[in-house]
């Protein structure tokens, strides 16, 4: 299986160490509250940029209305079950781009600070560390915040005012306003399935974005995805991919949510390390999603029906 060796998440340690590197070299950093445009961005943002073509395969017309969102610089949330290409196809966007990515994997325990950035404590006293959004929006990344929901709402609304028309950042605890690099761009994914009425964006939120809805691929189109990412042969996949079918089939019937087009892959990846196709689907796609025993057995009798 081809892993994601594109995946690039922000690291505050990373960054410190592409600032002392700068300082050496003599390199200042841009004015505050303008627009970076000098070197030292580019210095700054090389360990986001995605330097090798991530495989994806396009399903629809998502390749054409993302660089046309680009080009107006619209936020956008891309929509979609769980491993079914989201975080795969904005590594590709950022790619054709030739933007950084800046990844923020959210979760409820983050802050605001930890978008935005906190003052830090060192030998020298105290410094302003930027947040992953701020070094985004100040050098001019693409940055995508994964699962946003899962981030508390007081949290989601520091993104308010760059995603409409002011295209700025407050800083309030360092008294900074960041006015958006041109090449900066916010996309955040969205998995509708998940949503509770105490855990969903707000209208307010929402409405500041372009969507784009993401599902499993065809058929044939996510048998040659499984091919090419497992390395097992084009006939196997589509055994998988008939298994996956069956599987999404029982969504709200006892299975809370359909198989993904990783689990396949995973699948496949054991298949073609020589595991047995039975036990490879064993552990890579019954288990994992249910432990019911007769849910088990109607996966169970779908796998044999194809191996
Ligand atoms: N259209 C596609 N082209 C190429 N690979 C794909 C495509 N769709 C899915 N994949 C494969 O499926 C795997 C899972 O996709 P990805 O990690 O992008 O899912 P996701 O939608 O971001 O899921 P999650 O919501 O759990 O983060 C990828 O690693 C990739 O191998
Ligand atoms: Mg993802």
């Amino acid at each position: 299986m081809q892993n994601d060796p594109f995946m690039r998440t922000y690291s505050p340690r990373q960054e410190a160490i592409a600032r002392a590197a700068q300082q050496q070299t003599g390199v200042q950093t841009a004015a505050a509250t303008r627009p970076a445009s000098s070197g030292s961005s580019v210095d700054l943002l090389a360990p986001y940029m995605v330097t090798r073509e991530p495989y994806y395969r396009g399903v629809s017309d998502e390749i054409e209305l993302y660089e046309a969102a680009y080009s107006v610089r619209m936020p956008m949330m891309l929509k979609g079950p769980t491993g079914c290409g989201k975080t795969r196809f904005v590594e590709y966007m950022a790619w054709k781009l030739q933007k950084p990515l800046i990844t923020v994997a959210c979760n409820e325990d983050m802050t605001a600070s930890d978008l935005v950035g906190r003052f830090l404590l060192d030998s020298n006293g105290t410094r302003w560390q930027d947040g992953p959004l701020a070094v985004a929006a100040r050098h001019g990344a693409i940055c995508y915040l994964d699962e946003v929901v899962e981030a508390r709402q007081d949290t989601t609304v520091v993104i308010h005012p760059l995603t409409d028309a002011r295209r700025v950042l407050p800083l309030e605890k360092k008294g900074e306003l960041i006015q958006a690099h041109p090449d900066f761009q916010i996309v955040i994914s969205y998995n509708p399935g998940y949503q509770s009425l105490m855990k969903d964006l707000k209208q307010s939120t929402k409405q500041r974005f372009g969507a784009l809805d993401f599902n499993y691929p065809e058929h044939d189109t996510e048998a040659e995805i499984v091919a090419h990412e497992s390395g097992v042969s084009l006939d196997v996949a589509k055994n998988l991919v008939h298994i996956g079918e069956r599987a999404r089939n029982l969504k709200g019937h006892g299975l809370d949510e359909g198989l993904s087009t990783r689990m396949l892959i995973y699948a496949g990846s054991l298949i073609a390390k020589g595991v047995a196709p039975l036990a490879a689907c064993r552990v890579a796609l019954v288990r994992p999603i249910t432990d019911d025993a007769d849910m088990r057995d109607a996966l169970d009798s779908a796998v044999t029906t194809y191996f």
